[in-house]
Formats: C-alpha cells, sequence, structure tokens
C-alpha cells in the first residue's frame, strides 16, 4: 500500500481554499495536529469561533482532498476554535463549540438543537458519576453484558477519551475497519459492539485534547460509527461534570443517565452534581447504582461497611429517583473486568452477575416505555 507521508497530505490541504480568505487553508497555519497511523490521518482546522457554524464545508473538502491521496485509509478532520479562544471566556467557548458542533451547519438534519439521532441505535444510555474512580467503567461493562443476556442488541461507547477503559474491559484489541473509508466498524466481544478512543492512539501515546477536539470526537465516534441495529447504546461517561458530558447531554439524544455512586461519593454531593447536570439539560435521570456499596471478606465472606452502606438509597428517595441497585466492593469484580473477562460473562452464575442482570432489567424496563416517543436533544442555555 503506498505510503501515506505528511507533505502529501499538506499538498493535498493546499488544494482546499478557505472561502473567506481566499488563500489555501495550510498556507493560512490552519492546519495542525496532523496524525498518520497505518493511512489514517487526523488532523484539526483552527477556525475563528464565529465562523464555526459556517466552516462545515470546508471541513469536509479538506476531508475529501486527503482522503483522495493512494494510501489512505481513512480521514477525520475536526474543527477547532482554540486560536481565538484566549479573549473568550469558558462558556462563550463551549457555546461556539456547540454551536460549530449542533448548529445550523453542523449535523445532518440540520435544525439547532435538533441533534441527529443514530440512525439504527434506539435508546443511548449514559453511565455517569460525579467524580472519578468510582466504578462508571466496570458498571458500564458489565451492564452492557447483561442487557445482552436479556436478548438485546448492545453497544458501549467509550467516551473517556483521556483514559479509555473499555478496550481493557471487554478483552478487545487491535484496530476498527473502514471498509468505505467513512465510517468505522465498532470492534466486538461477547455480543457487544464497542467504540472507544483506545482503538484508534496507542495506550501510552499522551492525548492532548482541546475542548472543541473533545467535542468533535465524541460526536464522531458516535455518529461516524456503523453501530447496526442498536436496542441500546450505554455510553461509558469520562469523570466530572465538564465538557464531555455537556456534549454528550447536548448533542446525543440520550434516552436517559445512570449515576453511579459509591457512598461516601453521595455524602459528598458528587453524585449530585452529575445528576442535577443532567436534569439541568433536561435528560432523565434513571436512578442511582451504589457501587463498592460494602466490602465482602474473601476469606470469610463477613459483610463490611468500609464507605458506610445505604447512603445511595437514602439520597434517590431524597431526590426522588429511582434506586437501581447496589454491588459490594469485591475483589473478584475487580480482577474480571480488569482482565477482559467482566464478571457477567466469567462468571454468570455469580450473585454478582445475578445482581447486575437485575439492574439492567430494571433500566431497560424505563428505556423500553420511553422509547419511541422522538424525544430531541435539549438545548443548553450557557450563563
Ligand atoms: N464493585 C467493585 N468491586 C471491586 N472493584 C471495583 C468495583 N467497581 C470498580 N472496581 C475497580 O475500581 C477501579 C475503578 O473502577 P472504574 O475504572 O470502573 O471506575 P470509573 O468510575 O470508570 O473511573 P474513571 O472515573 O477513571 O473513568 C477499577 O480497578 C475497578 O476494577
Ligand atoms: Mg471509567
Amino acid at each position: 500500500m503506498p505510503h501515506v507521508t505528511e507533505d502529501g497530505v499538506l499538498d493535498a490541504l493546499k488544494t482546499v481554499a478557505d472561502p473567506d480568505r481566499g488563500q489555501d487553508i495550510v498556507a493560512l497555519g490552519m492546519i495542525s495536529g496532523l496524525i498518520i497511523k497505518d493511512g489514517n490521518v487526523g488532523f484539526a482546522i483552527e477556525v475563528d469561533p464565529q465562523r464555526g457554524p459556517h466552516m462545515e464545508p470546508l471541513r469536509k473538502a479538506a476531508e475529501e482532498a486527503v482522503h483522495a491521496l493512494p494510501g489512505v485509509v481513512s480521514v477525520t478532520a475536526v474543527l477547532t476554535a482554540e486560536r481565538a479562544a484566549g479573549a473568550r471566556t469558558a462558556p462563550q467557548q463551549q457555546q461556539a463549540a456547540a454551536q460549530q458542533q449542533g448548529g445550523p451547519q453542523g449535523g445532518p438534519q440540520g435544525a439547532p438543537g435538533t441533534k441527529a439521532l443514530v440512525p439504527g441505535v434506539k435508546s443511548i444510555v449514559a453511565v455517569a458519576s460525579g467524580k472519578g474512580g468510582v466504578g462508571k467503567s466496570t458498571t458500564a461493562v458489565n451492564l452492557s453484558l447483561a442487557l445482552t443476556t436479556l436478548g438485546l442488541r448492545v453497544g458501549l461507547l467509550d467516551a473517556d477519551i483521556y483514559g479509555p477503559s473499555q478496550p481493557r474491559m471487554l478483552g478487545i484489541s487491535g484496530r476498527p475497519n473502514s471498509p468505505d473509508g467513512r465510517t468505522l466498524k465498532p470492534m466486538e466481544n461477547y455480543n457487544v459492539k464497542c467504540m472507544s478512543m483506545g482503538f484508534l492512539v496507542a495506550e501510552d501515546t499522551p492525548m492532548i485534547w482541546r475542548g472543541p477536539m473533545v467535542q468533535s470526537a465524541l460526536s464522531q465516534m458516535l455518529r461516524d460509527v456503523d453501530w447496526g441495529e442498536l436496542d441500546i447504546l450505554i455510553v461509558d461517561m469520562p469523570p466530572g461534570t465538564g465538557d464531555a458530558q455537556l456534549t454528550m447531554a447536548q448533542q446525543v439524544p440520550l434516552t436517559g443517565a445512570v449515576i453511579i455512586s459509591t457512598p461516601q461519593d453521595i455524602a459528598l454531593l458528587d453524585a449530585r452534581k452529575g445528576l442535577n447536570m443532567f436534569r439541568k439539560v433536561d435528560v432523565p435521570v434513571l436512578g442511582i447504582i451504589e457501587n463498592m456499596s460494602m466490602f465482602i471478606c474473601p476469606n470469610c465472606g463477613h459483610e463490611s461497611h468500609i464507605f458506610s452502606h445505604g447512603g445511595a438509597k437514602l439520597e434517590a428517595e431524597k431526590l426522588g429517583v429511582d434506586f437501581l441497585g447496589e454491588l459490594p466492593l469485591d475483589i473478584e469484580i475487580r480482577e474480571t473486568s480488569d482482565s477482559g473477562q467482566p464478571i457477567v460473562v466469567s462468571r454468570p452464575d455469580s450473585p454478582h452477575a445475578v445482581n447486575y442482570v437485575s439492574i439492567a432489567e430494571r433500566i431497560w424496563a424505563q428505556v423500553a416505555g420511553s422509547i419511541g416517543q422522538g424525544r430531541q436533544a435539549p438545548k443548553i442555555v450557557m450563563q
């Protein structure tokens, strides 16, 4: 296969002119972050945030120019508004970026605030928390597997582009194919289709993402992937209530969100923060799962409540959301998911696996009830 070089890509991009300024986008210094890997090309086009909404045709033209090169397998061009960002406040930047992505030119369906549904995907559920390390990824993978046992067609989108976990948890390595050079085929194991930044970037490559690039990456992992027919797509969210969450909440027609909390986390109000974020953007919170609820001693089976216990249940009641269930802190849950054989597939008869399945049933009961109501992504107004 012909070797793709940086010079070759830049030469191709020189044929693309900025419509407003007449010159080519390379001469104007708009190209940055060029990455070439096995024929997969990625780069950013820096634009003034004001112009973001009108730049989609330019982005497409740049992708097409590079795609025409021999040896190019896929091209991902993202618009970034970083350059002019110095003078702007964070919320303004987010708004500009949101317009870029979700504005009139941003999606196939056009209208602002009505993000295109993902064709074939009936429902999308985010697994989120207020803070990191509480077990979102572990819960997301086990719930995905539990949903397959209900006979559902399931996808898992690893939205943590800084620290993707799902390739490891699902035991998948390798790179996704792109037979048509435009959409990626998701990877698959245990009947779950998965897309993760971990498939696209080497594990030891430091990733430096700027706000608008994060948003593009997420929306491309969602929409430029050939998910096929799915009953439910679980989204493993990154920690926090920042950009990525807002993007998902705004751009993705989420059917609902599930909040993972440890008992002490809820006491610290982190989970409440997560919950409030989804409520603010009008995404229904399907309920709270308490993770690491108690410790079961592997030797004697004694239950100890290291992080206290029951906080999430009380909090769920107070907040008026469903309490979906609780999972203990158990070394088996950690070992199995960290080794690519989550407990729901490796020990389907264990009490934890049964527990995940009953939580999945509760989630699916709510999701099934709201599918087909055609809710649209809400519009976020930054203050
Ligand atoms: N119930 C549990 N029992 C034992 N270990 C667990 C449990 N839940 C999660 N873990 C372990 O805790 C660690 C953190 O979990 P995980 O990666 O799922 O959290 P996260 O919320 O996705 O983290 P991040 O915010 O970094 O994405 C992992 O090593 C995982 O195996
Ligand atoms: Mg995680």
